[in-house]
């Protein structure tokens, strides 16, 4: 009984929030926002990402799509990682097996990386080199194990060529979602 009056609530809030989105007036700031067409494009390797990526759409009702390759990685972590820091270190470009359909429609693109070795990963980098993402805004979303940002939004902000990399992206540990909606408010995404 407290679960279902809980989950009532938490529906009402989302929904709630999404409406608000939807409909905000022209000319104050989500209203601008929403008139905007938005792609959440993300890489996740075990998750977190995929976690984040779902939240912020559900939040801006842009369109979600996976940045995936068929570049494999050895199932044990730390040969995973000893290979993934040789392909940073080598520039590494993955090929990517998923593609957007028309970029072009889209304004802002929320761009979600996990942090590797401090970094963004190859298959992002990628992403960012096949795309023409020129005057669009980037909002980066990292997730990390504890390390934060480090240069992360730096070098996607390098690698982006042409766009606007909005400086205050999204960090958060592993998979966490609290504060999502707050954040999003608090982006300037209208120039
Ligand atoms: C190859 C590799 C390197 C990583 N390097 C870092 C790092 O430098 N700093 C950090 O805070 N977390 C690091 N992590 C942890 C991930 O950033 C963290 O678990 C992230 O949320 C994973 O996202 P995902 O589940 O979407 O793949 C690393 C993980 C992997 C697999």
């Amino acid at each position: 009984m407290k679960k279902i009056f809980l989950s009532m609530i938490l529906s009402l809030l989302v929904f709630g929030s999404n409406e608000a989105f939807a409909q905000a007036a022209p000319g104050d700031e989500m209203g601008n926002v929403s008139q905007q067409k938005i792609l959440i494009a993300y890489y996740s390797y075990s998750g977190n990402t995929a976690a984040v990526a779902k939240a912020i759409q559900a939040k801006t009702g842009g369109d979600l799509f996976e940045i995936k390759s068929d570049h494999a990685y050895p199932a044990e972590y730390r040969p995973m990682t000893e290979q993934a820091k040789k392909e940073i270190a080598d520039g590494f470009r993955p090929k990517l097996t998923t593609k957007v359909g028309n970029i072009a429609q889209y304004d802002i693109v929320f761009l979600g990386s996990p942090n590797w070795w401090g970094t963004i990963t190859p298959q992002v980098s990628s992403f960012l080199e096949s795309y023409d993402l020129n005057g669009k805004t980037v909002v980066p979303f990292i997730t990390h194990g504890g390390g934060g940002v480090q240069n992360t939004i730096r070098d996607m902000t390098a690698q982006c060529k042409g766009c606007r990399v909005e400086q205050n992206g999204w960090t958060g540990y592993g998979s966490r979602t609290s504060g999502i909606q707050d954040w999003i408010d608090g982006l300037k995404l209208v120039p």
